[in-house]
């Protein structure tokens, strides 16, 4: 079972949107997935079409029995968030309350992956996150604000790692909502790749492009694959599903056969590439 948080402080930088798209992808290529809300905003919840005022992840960290809070999504269970998660600095006082998380996943079998999202926010439901997982994602926009606060987050996660989590690994940076238009995304990523080095991780290569149908499957409380399967985000998301999973071991040769093809010569996917690429490559940014 390998645990990934998406996280970030900064807010709006695609954390959710990434995190219900890795599950959805997981789970629909034949992986057992189960997908944790771990912020009171509750917009996993709401974009998955989650029932409301149901138990979730405040009664799992409760250790009520998993069976009772885990609701069966089409391609991957859910332990969803309510109001009550915004009381967690309060209700979750104990000492070792950092731990939650971790301990109460030892109950649960049979998932290949469980995937988190978190908050915009160094709280204790993120903490809980960085405790348990293996390893976290860190999705960023490209832009000065997302670039100039990675310095605080990476040194955050330093210290969950150091006090909590000896484990915890950075998976890599995911480059999010991604305008193909401007050289300005372009000159951005020679920046994050230059802090990725710094911190010995990776930006993936895989960029996920700016594009309405996410806004669209999530009003429609659907998952990407299903609303637009050949989109670019959908095409973004399966390849950077598929990076994620090779960047924590998994063989390659291994991936699920019934994997729906994602890859269409019209809109090729945004590549972050080693090596230079053809010309007639429209959307492809090189790495420096
Ligand atoms: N690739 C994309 N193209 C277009 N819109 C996107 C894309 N990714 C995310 N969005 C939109 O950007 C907004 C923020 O995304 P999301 O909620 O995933 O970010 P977040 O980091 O989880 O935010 P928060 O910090 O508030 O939890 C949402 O309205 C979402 O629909
Ligand atoms: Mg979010």
């Amino acid at each position: 079972m390998k645990i990934i948080a998406m996280t970030n402080k900064k807010g709006g930088v695609g954390k959710t949107t990434t995190a219900l798209s890795t599950a959805a992808y997981l789970g629909q290529s034949g992986f057992s997935v189960l997908a944790i809300d771990m912020d009171a905003q509750g917009n996993f919840s709401q974009a998955s079409g989650a029932k409301r005022d149901e138990a979730g992840t405040f009664d799992f960290l409760r250790d009520t029995p998993p069976e009772n809070c885990i609701q069966k999504m089409p391609k991957y269970d859910l332990l969803a968030a309510d109001s009550r998660l915004s009381r967690a600095e309060k209700e979750f006082d104990q000492f070792g309350r950092e731990h939650l998380l971790e301990n109460a996943l030892k109950r649960l079998k049979g998932y290949d992956y469980v995937i988190l999202d978190t908050a915009p926010a160094m709280n204790v439901l993120t903490l809980n996150a960085l405790t348990a997982a293996d390893a976290v994602v860190v999705c960023c926009q490209t832009d000065s604000f997302s670039l100039s606060g990675l310095d605080d987050l990476m040194g955050n996660i330093a210290l969950a790692k150091q006090y909590y989590n000896p484990k915890l690994s950075v998976a890599g940076i995911l480059l999010t909502r991604y305008n193909t238009q401007t050289k300005i995304s372009e000159q951005a990523t020679a920046l994050f790749q230059a802090k990725a080095k710094e911190f010995e991780t990776r930006v993936f290569s895989t960029a996920i492009r700016e594009n309405v149908a996410i806004k669209d499957s999530q009003m429609r409380q659907t998952d990407i694959f299903s609303h637009s399967p050949t989109c670019h985000a959908a095409e973004d998301y399966a390849a950077f599903t598929k990076e994620l999973y090779v960047v924590l071991g998994g063989d390659k040769k291994k991936w699920p056969k019934s994997s729906p093809k994602q890859n269409s010569e019209s809109s090729p996917r945004i590549s972050i590439h080693r090596q230079p690429q053809p010309q007639t490559r429209k959307h492809t940014i090189r790495r420096r």
